[in-house]
């Protein structure tokens, strides 16, 4: 199981509700994509699911643990299978592209090894090849200060892409990359999810990439599931509903005219080989 959520609601410290009776469920290895208005909850269902937050109401399971019966040291071992996608990576902007990477596994790694990766990156290799999935690892050695809004999100996803997680939760990863490279870093995330078996739930903001790469889409607006439906089953009603409250376009990576997919349509995953 990647995780389960039982009639969930989560009100905000301000008490602001966010989430209000959410049930959701996902298998290992099941890919789905959130979707919704801006505030609709999204930010907060996928820190609900990395154990950011605990919720108000329901009930949370997340790799066949309810993280808020676990102890201290269980909770942390649990995280450290859990790898998250930010959609503005925190990462130190003095701090090297590699070593951001390598940070992946810090939660994993003996003290001693984290310590002196900090000073000698342990697994230059290691490192090198997942940023290639993302063309980027011209990068490898340079500060993450001189870097684009886009290309600290694909250190990000390169980041969980080393730390091999069990349950990959990605907040519009992608927001700031152009439609090529937003495709080719989706692809990446799908491939991986594929190739090992594991559970990956990704917020999007554009639509169009969410009906072309994810076999389940979860609506989400005002904090409750509007829907949870597979792209051929996505009307053009349903999301206009969905985004009702936004502009009379809906959200699409390069701005074009949504095309929704024909049933039948089969969208291949093309993995470039990694050097
Ligand atoms: N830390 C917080 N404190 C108070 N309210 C918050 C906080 N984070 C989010 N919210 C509110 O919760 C609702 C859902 O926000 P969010 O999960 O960020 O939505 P989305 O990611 O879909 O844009 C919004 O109304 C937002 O203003
Ligand atoms: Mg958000």
């Amino acid at each position: 199981m990647g995780f389960r959520l039982q009639r969930l609601g989560l009100v905000h410290a301000n008490g602001l509700r966010a989430l209000a009776g959410v049930t959701l469920a996902a298998r290992r290895g099941e890919r789905i994509a959130v979707i919704g208005p801006s505030g609709a909850g999204k930010t907060t269902l996928l820190r609900l699911l990395g154990t950011a937050v605990r919720p108000s109401e329901g009930r949370v399971e997340v790799l066949e643990s309810n993280p808020w019966q676990l102890s201290g040291g269980a909770l942390r071992r649990l995280r450290t299978r859990i790898g998250t996608v930010h959609q503005a990576p925190p990462l130190p902007a003095r701090q090297r592209v590699i070593t951001a990477v390598l940070a992946g596994r810090l939660g994993t790694w003996p003290w001693w090894k984290s310590l002196l990766s900090l000073a000698y990156p342990a697994d230059i290799a290691g490192a090198c090849a997942q940023l290639a999935r993302l063309d980027l690892a011209d990068r490898l050695f340079d500060r993450c200060d001189r870097l684009s809004g886009g290309q600290l999100q694909r250190v990000g996803i390169a980041r969980v892409l080393y730390q091999q997680p069990e349950l990959i939760l990605a907040d519009e990863p992608v927001s700031a990359m152009d439609p090529a490279l937003a495709d080719l870093a989706i692809q990446q995330l799908i491939a991986e999810a594929t190739g090992r078996g594991v559970t990956l739930i990704a917020s999007l903001h554009a639509v169009d990439l969410a009906l072309r790469w994810f076999p389940r889409i979860v609506g989400l607006r005002a904090g409750e599931v509007a829907f949870d439906l597979p792209p051929v089953r996505i009307t053009d009603a349903l999301l206009r509903d969905l985004y009702a409250s936004e502009s009379a376009t809906l959200p699409t990576q390069g701005g074009e005219p949504l095309r929704l997919p024909q049933p039948g349509a089969e969208v291949a995953v093309r993995r470039p080989a990694c050097q």
